[in-house]
Parts: structure tokens; C-alpha cells; sequence
């Protein structure tokens, strides 16, 4: 039942390509750079979203406010579902709440919609498993079609909630003007070329550094993860998936709070990662490697492909396939999970089964 690998884990780490086609399939059309999702929401009738979920699913709603904040221009605030339930949420007519979970049955969640309808807002739910819930008691849900997924640590279905948004952003961007068909166009083959890029950072030899990588470093006490923008949710989620599968204790941090106070923590035997692929910030993010450098921190690399100029900076490297800025989460995150996954299974843990953790959250 696990298709040859060691691990449900691994095993939908690598059905990453196959989930994203499922994600993405139907919904995208090439010549008009039209997005289908099949829903009845009426992009005009909300002036502000939030998005409302829980670990993973949270990290993946940040990025959903990032591309929809900027391709969509409307203002996005995210909340995790066990504050937002609890702390009298402003909700009107004019609020679409947008719930993101795989289970469907994440109670803290689930309250969060309630609270939502409650106050009025209209609802849209980015959810993996059918007829859960969520779905039941959603206006409108977008499934995410990833398939059933097993292991403890979310990997697959992060990947497709991050697509997922890509396409709502896409989305809700032409039909609200702030898109011209060109831009949308352009993202809309980005998003096509994400399972063949998800392929690509799964090579064996990408796969192979990776592991390397990750058994340098496996002794490690702490790890700090660091990045920006569109990237800062990705190092979230990497620290997120080290603590969860290695019991590593692990940092993440915007890369410009690093200066801020993190930076203390810096010394020769503090891993940092650094996601610095592509993007228009990425000086930024070179001063903050060098920053690490200068405090004789050990550097970890996430670069594009082909960067061997901003590699000079880096202790290791970890180069990923070059993909559109707005859709690189979805290829650094796979970079993450192998990095997690193979820093656990070096110590000896077993991923499938993290201690104190369950699939479904279902109790408070
Ligand atoms: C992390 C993980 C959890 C879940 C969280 C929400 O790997 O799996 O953080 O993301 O419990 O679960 P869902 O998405 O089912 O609501």
C-alpha cells in the first residue's frame, strides 16, 4: 500500500506531480487565461476576505493572502481558526471567510465557519477531503484533489492548497479588473508548469543533495528558517515539518525580522535556511545570508537553478527548478519536506507516526 517507498510520507511526497494535475486540472483555459473553479460565489459581493485555518493549512492561507492581496487587490487578513473562533471576529456581509483544511474536520476550524456564517460572511472552503465537515456546512468549496492523504506530516495537500490559491487569486483577479489577460495569461502558465516542476525538484540527484544536506546537519540542536514575501510562509512550514517529524526545535521567521531579535541565536553550530530563490526581493534576502555569514552561522541555501553567483554565500545549496515567483512555494516546499524527511529518518524517527501528533484534530 505504499507503492514501494518506506513511507506514506515519502510516498506523497512523490505523488506531488500527480496532485497538482489533479488540482489544477479543468480548471485553467490557455487561450482566454480563464480560470473555471465551479463555484457559485459572486467574486463582487465581498470587500474583504479572511482566511481562517490551522498548522500546514494555516502556512498555505498565508501564501493565499500574499497572491491574492497582489492579484487580486483585496485586502486579506489570515488568522489561525483557534484565535479567530474565540476573539469576536469583525464579520459582515462584506466578508468572504475562506476556510482551508485537508481533513475537512479540524474542529477549531470548523467552530471558526460558524463564527463566520454567524456574523454574515458569505464562505468558501479550500478542503482535500470529500464530503467532510466543512463541505457541509460551506457555501461554496474548491476542492483541492490531492487524494487521501495517510501520513501525520501534510506534504501533498499543502502543495495543492498552495495551488489551489493560486488559482482563487487568478481567479478573482480577472474578474475583478485587476488582471489584464496578458498578466493572467502568463500566470496561468506558471500554474501549468507546476507538476512538471514539482517532477523536476524530485530528480533523484536534487533528491540525493538533499540528503546530504540533511545528514550534515541532523545533529543539529536548533535550526533557524528564514524568507520573504511570497517565500516567508515556505520557511514556516520548513520549520514546521523539521519540528513535527525530527523533534529538531526550529525558528521560522520573515527575513527581515532577523535583525529584530532571532539574530542573536546566531552562532557556528546554528543551521540557517535561507529561501532565496528568484525573486524581486532576493537582494534582500542575499544581505541576510551574508548577515548569518558574518555571525559565522552555518548557511543552507534554497537557490534557483543556475545561481552559482549568490552560492558563493551559502555553506550548502539546495538549488530547486526556476519557477514564476508567485508560484515558487509550491517548488520550495518540496525542498523542505525532503529536508525534513530525510533529517528525521537519519535520527532514526519514524515520520509516519511523529510522537503526540494525530491526523485529525477533532478535540480542542
Ligand atoms: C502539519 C499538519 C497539521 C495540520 C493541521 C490542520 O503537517 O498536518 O499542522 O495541517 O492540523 O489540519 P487540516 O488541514 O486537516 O485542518
Amino acid at each position: 500500500e505504499k507503492g514501494g517507498f518506506d513511507t506514506y510520507m515519502l510516498k506523497e511526497i512523490y505523488e506531488q506531480p500527480q496532485a497538482l494535475t489533479n488540482t489544477l486540472i479543468g480548471r485553467l483555459h490557455d487561450e482566454t487565461g480563464e480560470v473555471n473553479l465551479d463555484i457559485n460565489l459572486d467574486p463582487q459581493s465581498f470587500k474583504r476576505i479572511s482566511i481562517i485555518a490551522c498548522g500546514t493549512a494555516y502556512y498555505a492561507g498565508l501564501v493565499g493572502e500574499y497572491l491574492i492581496e497582489q492579484l487580486a487587490r483585496i485586502p486579506v487578513e489570515v488568522d489561525v481558526a483557534s484565535e479567530y473562533r474565540y476573539r469576536n471576529p469583525l464579520v459582515s456581509e462584506n466578508t468572504l471567510a475562506i476556510v482551508v483544511s485537508q481533513s475537512g474536520e479540524t474542529i477549531d476550524t470548523l467552530e471558526a465557519l460558524r463564527e463566520a456564517k454567524k456574523g454574515g460572511a458569505k464562505t468558501l472552503g479550500v478542503i482535500n477531503a470529500k464530503g467532510s465537515s466543512m463541505t457541509r456546512e460551506l457555501g461554496d468549496t474548491l476542492y483541492i484533489h490531492a487524494g487521501p492523504e495517510i501520513g501525520v506530516a501534510s506534504t501533498k495537500a499543502y502543495t495543492s492548497m498552495v495551488s489551489a490559491f493560486v488559482l482563487l487569486a487568478l481567479w478573482l483577479g480577472r474578474a475583478r479588473g485587476t488582471l489584464t489577460e496578458e498578466q493572467a495569461q502568463e500566470l496561468l502558465h506558471a500554474a501549468r508548469e507546476l507538476p512538471r516542476l514539482v517532477e523536476e525538484a524530485l530528480a533523484p540527484e536534487r533528491v540525493e543533495s538533499i540528503r546530504q544536506v540533511a545528514e550534515k546537519y541532523a545533529h543539529a540542536r536548533d535550526y533557524l528558517f528564514l524568507g520573504r514575501g511570497v517565500n516567508a510562509p515556505t520557511a514556516f512550514e520548513g520549520a514546521l515539518k523539521l519540528k513535527e517529524i525530527s523533534y529538531i526545535h526550529a525558528e521560522a521567521y520573515a527575513a527581515g525580522e532577523m535583525k529584530h531579535g532571532p539574530i542573536a541565536l546566531i552562532d557556528a553550530n546554528l543551521p540557517v535556511v535561507v529561501v532565496a530563490t528568484e525573486s524581486r526581493l532576493l537582494e534582500k534576502t542575499i544581505s541576510n545570508v551574508q548577515e548569518v555569514k558574518a555571525r559565522s552561522g552555518k548557511v543552507i541555501a534554497l537557490l534557483s537553478d543556475g545561481d552559482t553567483e549568490n552560492a558563493r554565500h551559502a555553506d550548502d545549496v539546495l538549488y530547486v527548478p526556476r519557477a514564476h515567483e508567485m508560484v515558487s512555494p509550491v517548488v520550495n516546499a518540496v525542498a523542505m519536506q525532503l529536508l525534513a524527511y530525510f533529517t528525521a529518518t537519519a535520527l532514526g524517527k519514524d515520520v509516519d507516526k511523529p510522537r503526540n501528533l494525530a491526523k485529525s484534530v477533532t478535540v480542542e
